[in-house]
């Protein structure tokens, strides 16, 4: 069996446990363990509906989800629109070309009319730090946060837990290493919170100038990676940076690219995990990346239909229940 193929499957619905308390997904600050529990075992279920090509689900049949994007995405937009849809409901993909953004209408004005056409889940992609709680406070329906700026990006890290629990069947006890521009990378931030409430232990690995001041990090990636049983790759984010690296690719990929031969450093079986996209050669080496008995990459992109679909599933109970 590769480790594609591996962990748990779950056939049964999770009844007992299918609520969470907030009307918005914002963050992983904003959930407890037992919230982060609840929409993991739901995945679970979900990863098996998605898998199944004939299911028609009309669980949110009639309901019309708004994905706003309005920052560049290939798998978070896709797998939200994709979760939407195997559960039944309409989306609407809205990006900043076409739209009355580029004639200079504020996002605030933007949300404002989305929401006078009373849709029933708007999900945002925005810039800004803070962007999708300003949503929330102006949207009815249910807000879920797919990345404001360098905040968070409460889905990846869900899926991320969901990739991580599968294989190792536990999260709690585990150690997970991240690697990379820890400073801009909403993933890296929400997976700090999360392993934090989910008792993982995290080690942070980059170049001084981008870890983030207040996080015990370390520049040795040797060092960073003993006792790892998981290492997350992430690329530079270089849409965020205000001012020009000290370092080139190259230097970058000698210093910390993560190859087979460097995983070795980490505890014997250790995967790999990245968000996308890869810049093959810069953070990662294409090899590893490929390598089946160590990249779980492909997996998250799975796990990403599956946490979405639970997600939508969660939050749109309340409404559900009250038609
Ligand atoms: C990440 C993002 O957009 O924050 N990608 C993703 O959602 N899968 C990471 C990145 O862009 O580097």
């Amino acid at each position: 069996m590769t480790i594609l193929q591996a962990g748990m499957n779950s056939e049964k619905k999770p009844v007992s446990k299918l609520r969470i308390p907030q009307h918005d997904l914002l963050g992983i600050d904003m959930l407890d363990a037992s919230d982060i529990t609840t929409i993991l075992d739901l995945a679970e279920y979900y990863v098996v509906q998605n898998r199944r090509r004939s299911l028609t689900n009309v669980l949110l049949k009639g309901m019309v989800i708004v994905n706003l994007f309005l920052e560049n995405s290939t798998r978070t937009r896709l797998s939200f629109d994709m979760a939407a849809k195997r559960l039944g409901a309409d989306v609407i993909n809205m990006t900043t070309d076409g739209s009355s953004i580029l004639k200079g209408e504020s996002l605030t004005d933007t949300l404002k009319t989305i929401n006078a056409m009373r849709p029933d889940v708007v999900i945002i992609r925005h810039r800004g730090e803070g962007s999708a709680e300003d949503a929330a406070k102006l949207i009815d329906a249910p807000v879920i946060n797919a990345g404001d700026g360098t905040r968070e990006h409460p889905t990846q890290a869900l899926l991320d837990a969901l990739t991580l629990r599968r294989h190792f069947s536990k999260l709690e006890g585990l150690h997970v290493a991240i690697v990379g521009d820890i400073l801009h990378s909403r993933v890296a931030h929400s997976n700090l919170h999360l392993f934090k409430k989910m008792g993982v232990t995290q080690s942070c690995i980059g170049p001084r100038e981008l870890l983030p001041l207040g996080v015990d990090g370390t520049q040795d990636l040797g060092a960073g990676l003993k006792n790892a049983d998981a290492v997350m790759v992430l690329r530079i984010q270089k849409e965020r940076l205000s001012e020009k690296l000290s370092f080139t690719e190259e230097d970058y990929f000698k210093a910390y690219g993560l190859t087979t031969e460097r995983l070795s450093l980490a505890k014997e079986n250790a995967v790999v995990l990245h968000p996308g996209p890869m810049n093959r050669g810069v953070e990662i080496d294409a090899a590893l990346a490929d390598d089946p008995t160590r990249s779980l990459i492909t997996t998250q992109v799975e796990m990403g239909v599956a946490v979405r679909m639970a997600c939508l599933d969660l939050l749109t109970r309340g409404a559900r229940i009250a038609c």
